[in-house]
């Protein structure tokens, strides 16, 4: 029996002009290349500039996947832009986003699981269009990090990046069965307990002020490997696929470590392990989108490929999906 399912159309990203390098951060904090290559595989990544925000590079990022979609912004029905970092406390950058792309009708919200957004905002977005109420969705991660680090707290400062990336999905019948194109599953985990272990010290309702990143590295990394693997392995529980079959694992990028070590628990091979850490550093809830945008941008990722994405983050949140290109 056919079955709707909600299938790439595009997929675009965007990267400010400004680069630091760990060699440039390391004149500024207590730090060095070689630490940080070491512990988290990250050379260097992308800052905003001034006055540049997290709207400015989601929309960059929308163009470029529209373009990707051969798709005028009027087919879009519903954006959801998965940010930690909008432009203001209200209204969401999404609605900014649609203004910006001309977009009068349907709706745009922002979506907030850290780095875990991106994830979330495909499982979400993927609920409507199935649903048959909507038929196109675009889906942001865009993240202006820079903006809310202490750069004097060399824990944190080293570890993330700005950038953005879309996808565009359009709800499409398939055959409804292996071959499926689209997202398959989704699965999305919370759990509040451990939010003094990643957090931001500040928020319009608590000091009123945007506060910086707090993060207990250690215990962050004990969890995240062992939260990603039980996700994904019900992902592939609920669709009967497997390590053997995946073609590219495109996980959160926060650190080369994690990613080497849920792939080896996983048994998927490193060169089917897509991995932009090192250029990029962590993008939160942009990391993903980015770095799909650069597989399918290098030719790695090509159409009827499987394409599993994981992501964990502060709440915790975290989550897997599971889709054919
Ligand atoms: O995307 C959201 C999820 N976030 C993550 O997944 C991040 C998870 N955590 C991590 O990636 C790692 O825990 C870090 C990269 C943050 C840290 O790596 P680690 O191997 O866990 O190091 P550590 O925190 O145990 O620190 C080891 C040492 C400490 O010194 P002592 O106490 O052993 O003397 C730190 O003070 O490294 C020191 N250190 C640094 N040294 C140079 C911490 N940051 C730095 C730095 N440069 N930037």
């Amino acid at each position: 029996m056919t079955r709707i399912r909600s299938v790439v159309r595009g997929c675009g990203s965007y990267l400010p002009a400004e680069i630091l390098t760990n060699e440039e951060l390391a004149k500024s904090v207590d730090t060095s290349d070689e630490w940080i290559v070491q512990r988290t595989g990250i050379r260097s990544r992308h800052l905003a500039a001034p006055g540049e925000m997290t709207s400015d590079l989601a929309i960059a990022a929308s163009k470029a996947a529209l373009a990707d979609a051969g798709m005028d912004a009027s087919e879009i029905d519903l954006i959801v832009l998965a940010t930690s970092t909008p432009d203001n406390t209200f209204p969401a950058s999404a609605t900014t986003v649609q203004a910006a792309l001309g977009i009068h009708h349907g709706f745009a919200f922002d979506l907030q699981a850290v780095c875990s957004g991106f994830v979330y905002a495909i499982a979400v977005a993927d609920k409507f269009l199935v649903s048959g109420q909507y038929k196109r969705a675009l889906v942001i991660g865009a993240e202006t990090f820079s903006r809310i680090l202490d750069w004097t707290d060399r824990t944190t400062c080293v570890l993330f990046g700005d950038g953005a990336g879309a996808v565009i999905l359009e709800a499409t019948e398939q055959p409804g069965d292996a071959a499926d194109r689209g997202v398959l599953t989704t699965h999305l985990r919370s759990d509040g307990r451990h939010k003094a272990k990643l957090f931001v010290d500040g928020g319009p309702s608590s000091t009123g002020t945007v506060g910086h990143v707090r993060m207990e590295g250690r215990e962050v990394f004990r969890h995240a490997v062992g939260m990603i693997t039980d996700v994904i392995k019900d992902a592939y529980a609920a669709t009967g696929e497997s390590s053997a079959s995946i073609d590219w694992f495109v996980p959160h990028q926060a650190n080369r470590r994690i990613i080497d070590a849920s792939a080896q628990k996983l048994g998927i091979p490193p060169e089917k392990v897509v991995v932009t850490v090192d250029r990029h550093g962590n993008t939160s809830a942009a990391s993903i989108p980015l770095a799909l945008a650069a597989a399918r941008a290098d030719g790695r990722i090509k159409q009827g490929d499987l394409v599993l994405l994981e992501a964990m983050g502060g709440g915790f949140t975290w989550g897997s999906a599971l889709l054919r290109w």
